[in-house]
């Protein structure tokens, strides 16, 4: 989806300013996803970066340190030019010392700048959210913030309805809409894009994409990670603000969604709206029934013995972990197939994958003895670990047999693989760091996306502030509480294990 427009050596005048440069995530992710694209020869030959941090620190102490990560990296490790790409990172690399939210710092680096200052700019929040209006003024009163500047948004907007609201007031203050990006990474990973081109390339599905052939549909993204020392930021959010209000959110709409007109950001992000919008309302009644929160307690992962969240945190707390919903899209194509979402850390394995459960053959010419149970086709779109897209198909299983046709369960895989040149995998944010250069927003989340999904995330919260139990214990290494199962079984279904 990303037009190239500024790479391959080109000559595009664009700049880069990345605020939280000296923060985790600049250093796991998105700094290394600038370098690859480098590396790959995506990014115009005198496209600058401003690495803004508050820490005094020089250029090449940062950026020795940021060579220190990438130099492990497989992709790094992969390729035979890497050195020279750093080299050529470095130089067009600036670590500027600042508080982005004083006007006098954004000042300075506007005249260190110079003329770049006007031209198209790309502005990355890589902060705190409660900065992003601060920041945003700053920029302004500093001159930075001219008509060719995009601003790219890190999630968390806020941690509810209101302070979303709040987020977007302040910065839709400076910046237009059409030049706010709110990325959710998600929408970079390459099976999720496939996906887009799975419904809408193929004939197959469209006609059985709906309630009379689905019968259910479950999206997990399962993480064996625990929270670790993140934990005062997690503690303030939890799994529904941390994953589900954002990445299953989008998940679901794009499998959702009616097909767009076209590849328009206002054409896709208005079906993924009117899905936001279909959802059923969750008052208490239905968070009772329809949701589970979780918490780990020390358990075995992979082989591990690990710590409890209260451990980690060190106090008790009610913070989920873990949370699974049963989501009902009331519209004509949806109405009547649940949606289970779930997310957890300490999971048994790293898993994120969409399940599209067919229903059954309505009856089987099959039936007897020894003949096999049909099982209903599904499709599974796996993001994770593995990129990977397959349809379980009924077969016959090949041989003689006197007590007749013998059927079997095999999936038809399209791996799709989703590999960078090297063979490795590319950073989701390298595609979406792309877009925004290129300021293709399709991927990226509109604001009435964000606040409708929040209203939607409220009503759980709200409800769960209100009940008479905490997230229920579950041991590290499951795939969550006992009740995430009967939330599935209650209707005769099962989650894919
Ligand atoms: C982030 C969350 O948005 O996504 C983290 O804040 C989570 O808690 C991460 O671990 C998962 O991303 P991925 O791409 O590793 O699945």
């Amino acid at each position: 989806m990303a037009k190239m427009k500024s790479g391959a050596g080109g000559v595009s005048d664009q700049s880069l300013i990345l605020f939280g440069a000296g923060g985790d995530l600049s250093a796991r992710m998105l700094i290394p996803a600038l370098f690859f694209l480098d590396l790959d020869g995506l990014l115009a030959a005198d496209f600058r970066i401003w690495g803004v941090s508050r820490r005094e620190d020089t250029t090449e102490a940062f950026l020795a340190e940021a060579w220190r990560g990438l130099s492990e990296n497989a992709r790094t490790r992969a390729a035979p030019n890497s050195d020279a790409a750093w080299k050529r990172f470095q130089a067009r690399f600036t670590y500027f010392a600042a508080d982005a939210t004083k006007a006098e710092d954004m000042a300075r680096l506007r005249d260190d700048m110079g003329e770049r200052a006007t031209g198209e700019v790309l502005v990355y929040f890589a902060t705190s959210p409660s900065l992003f209006g601060a920041i945003s003024l700053a920029l302004q009163a500093g001159g930075l913030a001219g008509p060719k500047t995009r601003a790219v948004l890190e999630k968390p907007i806020g941690r509810d309805l209101e302070s979303a609201r709040a987020i977007n007031d302040a910065v839709a203050a400076v910046f237009s809409e059409d030049r706010v990006f709110r990325i959710d990474h998600y929408l970079g990973k390459e099976t999720v894009q496939n996906l887009i081109a799975l419904r809408f390339g193929n004939v197959l599905f469209e006609p059985l994409w709906n309630n009379l052939s689905i019968d259910h549909v479950q999206i997990t993204i399962a993480e064996t990670g625990g929270v670790g020392d993140r934990w005062p930021y997690y503690d303030e959010y939890g799994a529904l603000r941390d994953m589900l209000q954002n990445h299953l959110m989008q998940l679901l709409c794009l499998t959702a969604m009616e097909p767009p007109s076209d590849l328009d950001p206002q054409a896709v992000r208005w079906e993924k709206l009117k899905v936001l919008r279909s959802l059923r309302p969750m008052d208490r009644a239905e968070v009772k029934h329809s949701t589970v929160r979780g918490q780990y307690v020390a358990g075995v992962v992979e082989g591990e013995r690990v710590e409890g969240y209260v451990q980690e945190r060190g106090a008790p707390t009610d913070t989920e972990t873990y949370v699974a919903i049963r989501a009902e899209i009331d519209n004509w194509r949806w109405a009547g197939v649940p949606f289970y979402l779930r997310t957890g850390k300490r999971m048994p394995e790293r898993r994120t994958e969409i399940v599209i459960q067919f229903k059954p053959v309505p009856h089987s010419i099959f039936a007897g003895e020894g003949r096999g149970d049909l099982v209903a086709n599904q499709l599974v779109i796996r993001l994770q670990p593995e990129e990977d897209i397959s349809l379980l198909l009924m077969n016959k299983t090949p041989g003689l047999s006197r007590e007749g046709m013998r059927l079997e369960a095999l999936p038809l895989s399209l791996s799709n693989g989703g590999k960078a040149k090297d063979g490795t995998r590319r950073i989701a944010y390298e595609s979406l760091l792309l877009d925004a250069l290129d300021g293709n927003s399709t991927l990226f989340v509109g604001r009435e996306e964000v606040e409708t999904s929040w209203a939607w995330v409220d009503g759980v919260e709200e409800a769960w502030r209100h009940a008479a139990h905490g997230p229920k214990p579950y041991a590290a290494g499951v795939w969550g509480p006992s009740a995430a199962h009967a939330l599935t079984e209650r209707s005769g279904r099962q989650w894919r294990e």
